[in-house]
């Protein structure tokens, strides 16, 4: 029974020297990791180029069999593009696919040396580091573009007047400039925190090896410079043991979904009949296959409900990281799909949501209407009454308090000033009409707002320039680390050729 289950047809298992038997075919069904290494090819032949280039350097192995090993590196790369070459469950994993296909096809002699002074174990964590790199940069790239949607709505309603929420009542007047520029606010430090997650994939693993380092005179600042990293990850045990890279680019993913699934909370619900603060654009919604009226803010649902398949990646990794021992664990392997699945859904979401709020309709008249129908300028009237009656602020609370919650009982607002102004002088509060105008105008109380970072147009235009700068800087910083990584990928290339071109001439 046993031996059916066995594989026969398949090649040798490149570790199989101490085996007496083939692993089954269960066994190779449930631990191989194909489906998540297709995308690390790119980067596991980059790392093994530059990894053979420096064995030569040192001069671990000949110029004959670097000549080898590059020549059908390349064509491993040309051949998983065109197809001809594919990943192969029986072989495991990404690795040992590439290895494999180097071995087939260079020979034994110069593709079986390839893996000296190297695992897959620092391997595995080049692949990583390389492909989180980049992906930082595209989520950076969309954030910006998601910040400058913003931007251009906040620069068009610095005065367009709206109630701000405190418990989703009510509170205060803000500009919808103010409202636009917080999530930029908020969104520059998913920014900043994406910079560090950076910051900790650019470090080069490679040379770790299993986890002990190496007997071997391998040149660990030559690989790191050759891969555009920043600094080689140095202690060996601590890097082949090291998730916490994958477990911080999580983390700042997932705050990214937290303030996009927020952003989606409001869309959702600016959009009902009930607020009428703003209407999606046909393109962007979706209908009902019963009711005829129907438009719905399905994006904005989506991007709320794939948040928590973010949350449940960084849980995911958490808890693989919690139980594990010093030195490589096989669970490490379940750490890439939901990395991917994260990337993907962030990546998917904010592809969109830019588009969504440049074409969304923001409804100015609606909320100037509701920001007069609900006491918004109640505290304005308090201030005024410490500042020119010269109340403290709690006498002037219960004063104004005191008048809403007459106000409320007649069902009025404070939009009946002659009645606002008798109800004052019940307590011994005199104030002019006209003046009394003045102080619960939304506009005039947004203006009066300036105290830094208030909600008053001159200090939202004031962050809107501090914002474009810093948005400005980051884009400068995502593309110095892109032009490092593409000169490092050149420099590479341009490594290889030397060696091939040698051939040529030879
Ligand atoms: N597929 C493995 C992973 O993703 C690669 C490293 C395997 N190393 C090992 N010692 N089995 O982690």
């Amino acid at each position: 029974m046993k031996t059916d289950q066995r594989i026969k047809t398949a090649g040798k298992k490149l570790w199989s020297g101490r085996f007496s038997t083939d692993p089954t075919s269960q066994t190779i069904a449930f631990t191989h990791s194909i489906e998540a290494d297709t995308r690390l090819i790119k980067y596991d032949i980059w790392g093994s180029q530059v990894h053979a280039i420096m064995l030569e350097r040192q001069g671990i192995i000949l110029e004959n069999d670097l000549r080898e090993i590059l020549l059908w590196l390349g064509k491993a790369a040309e051949d998983f593009q065109s197809g001809s070459f594919m990943l192969d469950p029986n072989k495991e994993d990404v690795h040992m696919n590439v290895e494999s296909y180097l071995i087939e096809n260079a020979g034994r002699e110069f593709g079986g040396k390839l893996h000296t002074a190297r695992s897959r174990n620092d391997q595995v964590l080049v692949d990583a580091h390389l492909y989180i790199r980049e992906e930082i940069l595209n989520v950076q790239r969309s954030i910006s573009s998601l910040c400058n949607a913003f931007l251009n709505i906040a620069k068009v309603h610095v005065d367009s007047v709206m109630p701000g929420y405190t418990h989703t009542q009510h509170a205060q007047p803000i500009s919808l400039g103010f409202w636009a520029t917080a999530y930029v606010s908020m969104f520059l430090r998913d920014q900043r925190r994406l910079s560090a997650s950076y910051k900790l994939a650019n470090t080069n693993p490679l040379g770790a090896c299993a986890l002990a380092g190496t007997t071997f005179p391998i040149d660990r600042q030559f690989t790191t410079e050759l891969l555009g990293f920043e600094t080689p990850q140095e202690h060996a045990l601590d890097v082949i043991s090291s998730r916490d890279f994958i477990g911080e680019t999580l983390f700042a993913l997932s705050m990214v979904m937290a303030n996009l699934s927020r952003l989606s909370e409001e869309i959702i619900y600016w959009t009902t009949y009930e607020f009428g603060m703003a209407m999606l654009d046909d393109a962007y919604s979706s209908g009902s296959s019963i009711m005829p009226q129907k438009k719905n803010a399905d994006i904005a649902e989506l991007t709320r409900g794939r948040t928590g398949r973010v949350y449940g990646a960084l849980m995911d990794l958490l808890t693989n990281l919690k139980g594990l021992p010093l030195g490589y664990n096989r669970d490490f392997q379940e750490d890439k799909p939901p990395l991917w699945e994260a990337f993907d859904i962030v990546n998917e979401c904010l592809g969109i949501l830019p588009d969504v709020l440049k074409t969304t309709e923001f409804k100015t008249e609606r909320m100037a209407e509701l920001v007069n129908a609900n006491f918004a300028t109640a505290t304005e009237l308090a201030n005024y009454l410490v500042k020119e009656h010269h109340l403290s602020f709690r006498e002037s609370h219960e004063i104004v308090g005191w008048l809403v919650g007459e106000l409320v009982h007649k069902e009025l607002t404070f939009l009946d000033l002659e009645l606002t102004h008798k109800l004052l002088l019940e307590k011994d509060v005199d104030i002019p009409i006209s003046q009394l105008q003045q102080i619960l105008d939304p506009v005039l109380a947004l203006q009066n707002n300036q105290s830094l970072g208030g909600t008053s147009p001159k200090e939202v235009n004031r962050m809107i320039d501090s914002f474009e700068k810093q948005l400005d800087d980051i884009a400068m910083n995502v593309s110095t680390n892109q032009a490092r990584i593409d000169e490092a990928y050149k420099e590479t290339k341009h490594e290889i050729e030397k060696v091939l071109d040698k051939k040529i001439v030879t």
